[in-house]
């Protein structure tokens, strides 16, 4: 996807989003509006989700589009795991050269997850995006979804 193309389809992600979480307090409705906005707008991706934190070092599975994910992922495990361990975002152009990477689906070649905050500043979930294509995601994907979960955050 060219960078122009990648600017429009977040640029209508971001239309969409923001009059959906306003005044909305409930984080399930939250998360699944964005799940479902970003893998609309997202020709790449093949799964676009969150992982809450649910206890001390944690991650469950959370509102998703796609096939089936993986339920839980302890910190440190993964790409989403690393994520919350390292409470920073990871662009990984090919899986399969990422230690310790999680394969729910088979045919997943790159990603990019990015940590999600509540309100009071904590860790709260993880936004995982995958594709099916190598290289998928970039700088501009990490600074456009960094973006949208600080939309999300007053809703958490
Ligand atoms: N790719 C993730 C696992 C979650 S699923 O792909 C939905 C990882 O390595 O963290």
């Amino acid at each position: 996807m060219t960078s122009d193309l990648k600017s429009a389809a977040y640029r209508n992600a971001n239309r969409q989003i923001a009059p959906l979480l306003r005044d909305l307090s409930d984080s399930v409705a939250a998360m699944s509006s964005v799940a479902a906005v970003l893998f609309d707008a997202l020709p790449d991706a093949s799964w676009v989700g969150f992982y809450r934190v649910v206890e001390p070092g944690l991650l469950r599975v959370g509102p998703y589009q796609g096939p089936v994910g993986c339920l839980e992922i302890p910190f440190g495990k993964g790409v989403c795991g690393t994520t919350a361990e390292l409470r920073r975002s990871q662009v990984v152009p090919d899986v399969h050269a990422f230690p310790g990477h999680i394969a729910c689906d088979a045919l997943t070649r790159s990603e990019i997850v990015v940590p999600v905050y509540d309100s009071s500043g904590d860790l709260t979930a993880v936004l995982d995006i995958d594709s099916q294509q190598p290289a998928s995601f970039d700088d501009q994907d990490q600074a456009s979804l960094e973006e949208i979960v600080e939309l999300l955050r007053p809703c958490l």
